[in-house]
Protein backbone atom coordinates (compact mmCIF):
# COMPACT_ATOMS: atom_id res chain seq x y z
CA UNK A 1 0.00 0.00 0.00
CA UNK A 2 0.85 3.10 -1.25
CA UNK A 3 -0.42 6.24 1.03
CA UNK A 4 0.39 9.62 -0.15
CA UNK A 5 -0.76 12.69 1.96
CA UNK A 6 -0.48 16.93 0.70
CA UNK A 7 3.02 16.30 -1.49
CA UNK A 8 4.24 19.47 -3.09
CA UNK A 9 7.38 19.73 -5.38
CA UNK A 10 8.54 23.14 -6.74
CA UNK A 11 11.34 23.03 -9.11
CA UNK A 12 12.97 26.79 -8.83
CA UNK A 13 13.69 28.21 -12.07
CA UNK A 14 12.84 32.14 -13.64
CA UNK A 15 9.81 30.74 -15.75
CA UNK A 16 8.11 28.60 -12.81
CA UNK A 17 4.62 30.00 -12.42
CA UNK A 18 3.27 26.76 -10.49
CA UNK A 19 4.29 23.83 -8.46
CA UNK A 20 5.19 20.50 -10.40
CA UNK A 21 2.94 18.74 -7.76
CA UNK A 22 0.64 20.55 -6.23
CA UNK A 23 -1.05 19.39 -2.90
CA UNK A 24 -1.47 15.70 -3.89
CA UNK A 25 -3.35 13.12 -1.27
CA UNK A 26 -3.48 9.47 -3.25
CA UNK A 27 -3.65 6.15 -2.01
CA UNK A 28 -2.55 3.05 -3.87
CA UNK A 29 -4.47 -0.23 -1.95
CA UNK A 30 -2.45 -3.17 -1.33
CA UNK A 31 -2.26 -5.25 -4.94
CA UNK A 32 -3.83 -2.70 -6.74
CA UNK A 33 -2.67 -1.08 -9.89
CA UNK A 34 -3.22 2.21 -10.29
CA UNK A 35 -2.36 5.01 -13.24
CA UNK A 36 -1.86 8.32 -13.30
CA UNK A 37 -3.00 9.63 -16.69
CA UNK A 38 -2.56 13.22 -17.68
CA UNK A 39 -1.08 15.43 -20.98
CA UNK A 40 2.71 16.29 -21.01
CA UNK A 41 4.12 18.22 -18.26
CA UNK A 42 1.10 17.88 -15.65
CA UNK A 43 3.46 16.10 -13.12
CA UNK A 44 3.37 12.12 -13.58
CA UNK A 45 6.89 11.35 -13.78
CA UNK A 46 7.63 14.22 -10.81
CA UNK A 47 4.98 12.25 -8.45
CA UNK A 48 7.03 9.15 -9.78
CA UNK A 49 10.06 10.18 -8.59
CA UNK A 50 8.92 11.27 -4.96
CA UNK A 51 7.12 8.17 -4.38
CA UNK A 52 10.72 6.67 -5.87
CA UNK A 53 13.03 8.80 -3.55
CA UNK A 54 15.23 10.01 -6.67
CA UNK A 55 13.64 13.86 -5.89
CA UNK A 56 12.87 14.85 -2.85
CA UNK A 57 9.33 16.50 -1.96
CA UNK A 58 8.94 20.19 -0.58
CA UNK A 59 5.89 19.28 2.05
CA UNK A 60 4.06 16.33 2.93
CA UNK A 61 4.01 12.86 3.50
CA UNK A 62 4.38 9.57 1.65
CA UNK A 63 4.14 6.02 3.26
CA UNK A 64 5.14 2.90 1.32
CA UNK A 65 3.63 -0.52 3.26
CA UNK A 66 2.38 1.47 6.38
CA UNK A 67 6.16 3.24 6.97
CA UNK A 68 6.77 6.88 6.86
CA UNK A 69 9.78 6.58 3.89
CA UNK A 70 8.83 11.04 3.78
CA UNK A 71 7.64 13.48 6.40
CA UNK A 72 8.25 16.79 6.15
CA UNK A 73 6.52 17.57 9.38
CA UNK A 74 9.00 14.59 11.12
CA UNK A 75 11.99 15.56 9.35
CA UNK A 76 12.14 11.67 7.47
CA UNK A 77 13.62 11.12 4.40
CA UNK A 78 14.55 7.58 3.48
CA UNK A 79 17.06 7.71 0.20
CA UNK A 80 15.91 5.46 -2.94
CA UNK A 81 18.15 2.33 -2.29
CA UNK A 82 16.31 2.18 1.23
CA UNK A 83 12.77 1.59 -0.11
CA UNK A 84 11.24 -1.04 -0.89
CA UNK A 85 10.47 -0.47 -5.03
CA UNK A 86 11.34 -1.22 -8.02
CA UNK A 87 11.36 0.88 -10.97
CA UNK A 88 10.77 0.95 -14.75
CA UNK A 89 11.23 3.93 -17.10
CA UNK A 90 10.57 4.65 -20.66
CA UNK A 91 13.27 3.98 -21.91
CA UNK A 92 14.27 0.43 -20.98
CA UNK A 93 18.20 0.59 -19.44
CA UNK A 94 19.75 -2.27 -20.07
CA UNK A 95 23.28 -2.83 -20.26
CA UNK A 96 24.49 -3.65 -23.40
CA UNK A 97 27.87 -5.47 -23.01
CA UNK A 98 25.95 -8.04 -20.27
CA UNK A 99 23.55 -10.73 -21.26
CA UNK A 100 19.61 -10.78 -20.83
CA UNK A 101 20.65 -12.42 -17.14
CA UNK A 102 23.90 -10.51 -16.31
CA UNK A 103 21.68 -7.40 -16.25
CA UNK A 104 18.67 -8.93 -14.04
CA UNK A 105 21.29 -10.44 -11.50
CA UNK A 106 23.30 -7.00 -11.59
CA UNK A 107 20.92 -5.23 -8.56
CA UNK A 108 21.15 -8.41 -6.72
CA UNK A 109 25.30 -8.66 -6.78
CA UNK A 110 25.55 -5.29 -6.19
CA UNK A 111 25.11 -2.91 -3.00
CA UNK A 112 25.31 -3.89 0.71
CA UNK A 113 23.37 -7.19 0.47
CA UNK A 114 25.05 -8.45 -2.21
CA UNK A 115 23.58 -12.20 -2.66
CA UNK A 116 25.98 -15.18 -4.16
CA UNK A 117 26.29 -16.27 -7.83
CA UNK A 118 24.20 -19.58 -7.26
CA UNK A 119 21.78 -17.62 -5.44
CA UNK A 120 21.11 -14.36 -7.68
CA UNK A 121 21.18 -16.55 -10.72
CA UNK A 122 17.97 -18.85 -9.55
CA UNK A 123 16.16 -15.31 -8.46
CA UNK A 124 17.07 -13.68 -12.00
CA UNK A 125 16.22 -16.87 -13.73
CA UNK A 126 12.45 -16.34 -11.70
CA UNK A 127 12.05 -13.58 -12.78
CA UNK A 128 12.63 -13.99 -15.87
CA UNK A 129 10.53 -16.54 -16.33
CA UNK A 130 7.87 -14.15 -14.68
CA UNK A 131 8.10 -11.93 -17.90
CA UNK A 132 8.78 -14.74 -20.48
CA UNK A 133 12.14 -14.86 -21.16
CA UNK A 134 13.94 -17.85 -19.56
CA UNK A 135 14.67 -19.02 -23.17
CA UNK A 136 16.96 -15.82 -23.87
CA UNK A 137 18.54 -15.45 -20.63
CA UNK A 138 21.72 -16.09 -21.97
CA UNK A 139 21.20 -13.50 -25.16
CA UNK A 140 23.45 -10.75 -25.48
CA UNK A 141 21.18 -7.67 -24.75
CA UNK A 142 21.50 -5.54 -27.60
CA UNK A 143 20.72 -9.02 -29.69
CA UNK A 144 17.31 -8.54 -27.96
CA UNK A 145 14.07 -6.62 -28.78
CA UNK A 146 12.81 -3.45 -27.74
CA UNK A 147 9.72 -5.37 -26.08
CA UNK A 148 12.15 -7.94 -24.68
CA UNK A 149 14.79 -5.43 -23.20
CA UNK A 150 11.74 -3.73 -21.48
CA UNK A 151 10.66 -7.12 -20.53
CA UNK A 152 14.27 -7.27 -19.03
CA UNK A 153 13.70 -4.00 -17.51
CA UNK A 154 10.77 -5.13 -15.84
CA UNK A 155 12.36 -8.84 -14.62
CA UNK A 156 15.28 -6.49 -12.93
CA UNK A 157 12.32 -4.21 -11.12
CA UNK A 158 10.98 -7.62 -9.90
CA UNK A 159 14.37 -9.87 -8.57
CA UNK A 160 14.04 -7.61 -5.05
CA UNK A 161 10.73 -8.48 -4.39
CA UNK A 162 9.75 -4.67 -3.91
CA UNK A 163 6.71 -4.34 -2.21
CA UNK A 164 5.93 -1.34 -4.78
CA UNK A 165 6.54 -1.16 -8.75
CA UNK A 166 6.42 2.40 -10.24
CA UNK A 167 6.59 1.94 -14.09
CA UNK A 168 7.32 5.10 -15.65
CA UNK A 169 5.42 4.86 -19.54
CA UNK A 170 6.90 1.64 -20.48
CA UNK A 171 5.84 1.19 -23.25
CA UNK A 172 6.31 4.20 -24.91
CA UNK A 173 9.01 3.43 -26.87
CA UNK A 174 7.52 0.28 -28.50
CA UNK A 175 5.23 0.24 -31.91
CA UNK A 176 1.84 -0.61 -31.35
CA UNK A 177 1.64 -4.49 -31.51
CA UNK A 178 4.49 -5.09 -29.13
CA UNK A 179 3.12 -1.87 -26.50
CA UNK A 180 -0.17 -4.48 -26.56
CA UNK A 181 1.83 -7.49 -25.74
CA UNK A 182 4.00 -5.71 -23.06
CA UNK A 183 1.23 -3.90 -21.48
CA UNK A 184 -0.77 -7.17 -21.41
CA UNK A 185 2.13 -9.01 -19.74
CA UNK A 186 2.74 -6.31 -16.77
CA UNK A 187 -0.73 -6.32 -16.20
CA UNK A 188 -0.53 -10.23 -15.88
CA UNK A 189 2.34 -10.17 -13.87
CA UNK A 190 1.70 -7.50 -11.75
CA UNK A 191 -2.11 -9.35 -10.71
CA UNK A 192 0.05 -13.32 -10.31
CA UNK A 193 2.08 -11.23 -7.83
CA UNK A 194 -0.72 -9.19 -6.15
CA UNK A 195 1.84 -6.33 -6.50
CA UNK A 196 1.25 -2.39 -5.44
CA UNK A 197 1.66 -0.79 -8.86
CA UNK A 198 1.88 2.87 -10.28
CA UNK A 199 1.59 3.11 -13.40
CA UNK A 200 2.56 6.44 -15.19
CA UNK A 201 0.84 7.25 -19.26
CA UNK A 202 -0.34 9.79 -21.14
CA UNK A 203 -2.38 7.46 -23.63
CA UNK A 204 -6.05 6.86 -22.16
CA UNK A 205 -6.21 3.44 -24.06
CA UNK A 206 -3.35 2.24 -21.97
CA UNK A 207 -4.77 3.91 -18.97
CA UNK A 208 -8.00 1.95 -19.16
CA UNK A 209 -7.06 -1.40 -20.09
CA UNK A 210 -4.73 -1.67 -17.36
CA UNK A 211 -5.85 0.07 -14.21
CA UNK A 212 -7.90 -0.82 -11.23
CA UNK A 213 -8.07 2.84 -10.79
CA UNK A 214 -7.46 5.65 -12.89
CA UNK A 215 -5.89 8.96 -11.15
CA UNK A 216 -6.34 11.87 -14.23
CA UNK A 217 -3.78 14.80 -13.45
CA UNK A 218 -3.71 18.18 -14.82
CA UNK A 219 -1.01 21.15 -13.38
CA UNK A 220 0.46 19.10 -10.36
CA UNK A 221 -3.47 17.97 -9.41
CA UNK A 222 -5.61 15.05 -9.26
CA UNK A 223 -8.46 16.72 -11.07
CA UNK A 224 -10.86 13.08 -11.26
CA UNK A 225 -9.98 9.17 -10.03
CA UNK A 226 -12.37 6.08 -10.15
CA UNK A 227 -12.71 2.72 -11.46
CA UNK A 228 -11.36 2.07 -15.43
CA UNK A 229 -15.25 2.32 -16.44
CA UNK A 230 -16.64 4.85 -14.69
CA UNK A 231 -13.71 7.52 -15.65
CA UNK A 232 -14.86 6.04 -19.17
CA UNK A 233 -18.09 6.10 -19.04
CA UNK A 234 -19.00 8.91 -16.51
CA UNK A 235 -16.55 11.59 -16.54
CA UNK A 236 -17.18 14.18 -13.77
CA UNK A 237 -15.37 16.98 -15.14
CA UNK A 238 -15.07 18.61 -18.97
CA UNK A 239 -11.33 17.84 -18.58
CA UNK A 240 -11.79 14.16 -18.49
CA UNK A 241 -13.97 14.22 -20.87
CA UNK A 242 -12.18 15.59 -23.23
CA UNK A 243 -9.08 14.12 -22.45
CA UNK A 244 -10.81 10.39 -23.04
CA UNK A 245 -11.63 11.06 -26.44
CA UNK A 246 -15.38 12.73 -25.97
CA UNK A 247 -14.43 15.21 -28.60
CA UNK A 248 -18.38 16.63 -29.50
CA UNK A 249 -19.24 18.81 -27.23
CA UNK A 250 -22.05 21.67 -26.94
CA UNK A 251 -23.94 24.09 -24.64
CA UNK A 252 -27.45 23.61 -23.17
CA UNK A 253 -29.85 23.93 -20.44
CA UNK A 254 -31.23 21.44 -18.03
CA UNK A 255 -35.35 21.15 -18.75
CA UNK A 256 -36.17 18.12 -16.54
CA UNK A 257 -33.93 15.77 -14.73
CA UNK A 258 -34.98 12.35 -13.16
CA UNK A 259 -32.74 10.36 -10.69
CA UNK A 260 -29.40 10.87 -13.08
CA UNK A 261 -30.89 11.45 -16.35
CA UNK A 262 -31.41 15.18 -17.37
CA UNK A 263 -33.32 16.19 -20.26
CA UNK A 264 -31.00 19.06 -22.16
CA UNK A 265 -31.79 21.74 -24.82
CA UNK A 266 -29.48 22.12 -27.49
CA UNK A 267 -29.18 24.65 -29.94
CA UNK A 268 -30.53 21.56 -32.34
CA UNK A 269 -33.01 20.10 -30.21
CA UNK A 270 -33.41 18.08 -27.34
CA UNK A 271 -31.55 15.08 -25.66
CA UNK A 272 -31.80 13.01 -23.02
CA UNK A 273 -28.17 12.60 -21.45
CA UNK A 274 -26.47 11.44 -18.05
CA UNK A 275 -26.12 13.78 -15.36
CA UNK A 276 -22.43 14.15 -14.09
CA UNK A 277 -23.39 15.66 -10.75
CA UNK A 278 -26.44 17.49 -8.87
CA UNK A 279 -28.22 19.23 -11.47
CA UNK A 280 -31.50 21.41 -11.42
CA UNK A 281 -33.75 22.34 -14.22
CA UNK A 282 -32.16 26.12 -15.84
CA UNK A 283 -28.73 24.53 -15.39
CA UNK A 284 -26.65 25.61 -18.07
CA UNK A 285 -24.68 22.51 -18.66
CA UNK A 286 -22.05 21.54 -21.28
CA UNK A 287 -23.38 18.25 -23.17
CA UNK A 288 -20.18 15.41 -24.13
CA UNK A 289 -20.50 13.23 -26.49
CA UNK A 290 -19.02 9.81 -28.49
CA UNK A 291 -18.24 10.40 -32.15
CA UNK A 292 -19.92 6.51 -31.89
CA UNK A 293 -23.36 8.08 -30.31
CA UNK A 294 -24.21 10.40 -33.16
CA UNK A 295 -25.55 8.38 -36.39
CA UNK A 296 -25.94 9.29 -39.60
CA UNK A 297 -28.69 9.00 -42.44
CA UNK A 298 -29.79 10.60 -45.63
CA UNK A 299 -33.60 10.78 -44.36
CA UNK A 300 -34.93 12.42 -41.23
CA UNK A 301 -37.32 9.13 -40.33
CA UNK A 302 -37.72 9.77 -36.71
CA UNK A 303 -38.33 13.58 -37.18
CA UNK A 304 -35.62 14.74 -34.70
CA UNK A 305 -32.78 14.61 -36.48
CA UNK A 306 -30.67 17.52 -36.76
CA UNK A 307 -29.80 18.68 -40.45
CA UNK A 308 -26.11 18.83 -41.20
CA UNK A 309 -23.77 19.12 -44.51
CA UNK A 310 -20.71 16.25 -44.33
CA UNK A 311 -17.06 18.45 -44.61
CA UNK A 312 -14.63 15.51 -44.64
CA UNK A 313 -14.66 11.72 -43.87
CA UNK A 314 -11.42 10.02 -42.25
CA UNK A 315 -11.06 6.41 -42.60
CA UNK A 316 -9.77 4.45 -39.64
CA UNK A 317 -9.78 0.29 -41.41
CA UNK A 318 -12.30 -0.81 -38.60
CA UNK A 319 -14.26 2.90 -39.01
CA UNK A 320 -15.00 5.66 -40.65
CA UNK A 321 -15.25 9.32 -39.13
CA UNK A 322 -17.41 11.89 -40.36
CA UNK A 323 -16.95 15.35 -39.63
CA UNK A 324 -20.59 17.12 -39.83
CA UNK A 325 -21.13 20.92 -39.83
CA UNK A 326 -24.71 21.32 -37.67
CA UNK A 327 -25.22 25.39 -37.48
CA UNK A 328 -21.74 26.71 -36.21
CA UNK A 329 -21.12 23.31 -34.39
CA UNK A 330 -18.86 20.71 -36.51
CA UNK A 331 -19.10 17.21 -34.75
CA UNK A 332 -18.38 13.74 -35.40
CA UNK A 333 -19.51 10.64 -35.87
CA UNK A 334 -18.00 7.29 -36.22
CA UNK A 335 -19.53 4.81 -38.16
CA UNK A 336 -18.64 0.90 -37.63
CA UNK A 337 -20.12 -0.24 -41.07
CA UNK A 338 -18.36 -1.29 -44.69
CA UNK A 339 -19.82 1.27 -46.74
CA UNK A 340 -21.72 4.82 -45.94
CA UNK A 341 -21.10 6.58 -48.86
CA UNK A 342 -21.31 10.25 -47.67
CA UNK A 343 -18.84 12.84 -49.16
CA UNK A 344 -18.41 16.38 -48.64
CA UNK A 345 -21.36 18.82 -48.84
CA UNK A 346 -23.96 15.73 -48.56
CA UNK A 347 -26.36 17.23 -46.56
CA UNK A 348 -27.15 14.77 -43.57
CA UNK A 349 -29.64 14.21 -40.76
CA UNK A 350 -27.46 13.29 -37.73
CA UNK A 351 -29.40 11.59 -34.33
CA UNK A 352 -27.73 10.89 -31.07
CA UNK A 353 -28.32 7.89 -28.72
CA UNK A 354 -30.39 8.63 -26.14
CA UNK A 355 -29.03 8.21 -22.80
CA UNK A 356 -25.46 8.29 -23.16
CA UNK A 357 -24.01 11.91 -23.77
CA UNK A 358 -23.18 13.39 -20.47
CA UNK A 359 -24.46 16.67 -19.49
CA UNK A 360 -21.52 18.35 -17.12
CA UNK A 361 -22.33 21.70 -15.15
CA UNK A 362 -20.84 24.63 -16.64
CA UNK A 363 -17.67 25.77 -14.84
CA UNK A 364 -16.51 22.66 -13.50
CA UNK A 365 -13.22 23.49 -12.26
CA UNK A 366 -10.57 22.52 -14.08
CA UNK A 367 -7.31 21.73 -11.44
CA UNK A 368 -5.80 24.27 -10.41
CA UNK A 369 -8.90 27.22 -10.97
CA UNK A 370 -9.12 29.73 -8.10
CA UNK A 371 -5.91 28.62 -6.87
CA UNK A 372 -2.73 31.06 -7.13
CA UNK A 373 0.46 30.13 -8.12
CA UNK A 374 2.78 28.14 -5.83
CA UNK A 375 0.17 27.99 -2.75
CA UNK A 376 0.81 26.04 0.35
CA UNK A 377 4.45 25.79 -0.56
CA UNK A 378 6.26 24.69 2.71
CA UNK A 379 9.89 23.60 2.80
CA UNK A 380 11.12 20.56 4.55
CA UNK A 381 13.49 20.38 6.86
N1 LIG B 1 14.33 18.75 -12.91
C1 LIG B 1 13.42 19.67 -13.21
N2 LIG B 1 13.70 20.97 -13.15
C2 LIG B 1 12.77 21.92 -13.41
N3 LIG B 1 11.50 21.64 -13.77
C3 LIG B 1 11.16 20.36 -13.87
C4 LIG B 1 12.08 19.29 -13.63
N4 LIG B 1 11.44 18.12 -13.80
C5 LIG B 1 10.18 18.43 -14.15
N5 LIG B 1 10.00 19.78 -14.21
C6 LIG B 1 8.75 20.48 -14.54
O1 LIG B 1 7.72 19.96 -13.69
C7 LIG B 1 6.51 19.81 -14.40
C8 LIG B 1 6.05 18.36 -14.32
O2 LIG B 1 6.96 17.55 -15.04
P1 LIG B 1 6.80 15.99 -15.17
O3 LIG B 1 8.05 15.47 -15.79
O4 LIG B 1 6.43 15.44 -13.85
O5 LIG B 1 5.58 15.88 -16.17
P2 LIG B 1 4.93 14.58 -16.84
O6 LIG B 1 3.49 14.61 -16.47
O7 LIG B 1 5.71 13.39 -16.49
O8 LIG B 1 5.06 14.93 -18.40
P3 LIG B 1 5.38 13.95 -19.66
O9 LIG B 1 4.10 13.29 -20.03
O10 LIG B 1 5.82 14.93 -20.71
O11 LIG B 1 6.47 13.00 -19.25
C9 LIG B 1 6.78 20.29 -15.82
O12 LIG B 1 6.36 21.62 -15.91
C10 LIG B 1 8.28 20.19 -15.94
O13 LIG B 1 8.78 21.13 -16.86
MG1 LIG C 1 6.86 12.02 -17.64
Amino acid sequence: MIEIRGLIKRFDGKAVTRNAVDNIDLTVPEGQLVTLLGPSGCGKTTTLRLIAGLERPDAGEIRIGGKVVYSSDDNVYVGVHQRPIGVVFQSYAVWPHMTAIQNVMFPLRSGQKKLPVPEARAKAMEALDLVGLADLADRPAPALSGGQQQRISLARALTREPEVLLLDEPLSNLDKGLRDRVRDEIRAVQQRLGITTVFVTHDQDEALAVSDEVILMEYGQIVERGPAQQIYARPRSEFTARFMGISNSMPGTVTACSDDLVDITLPHGTLRCVAAGDLVEGHQVNVFIRPESLSLSRKDTTGLGWKGTVEFSIYHGDCWDYHVRVGDTLLRSRIYKEKVGLSHGDPVFVSPDQETAIAIPVGTPAANAGTPPLAGTATAG
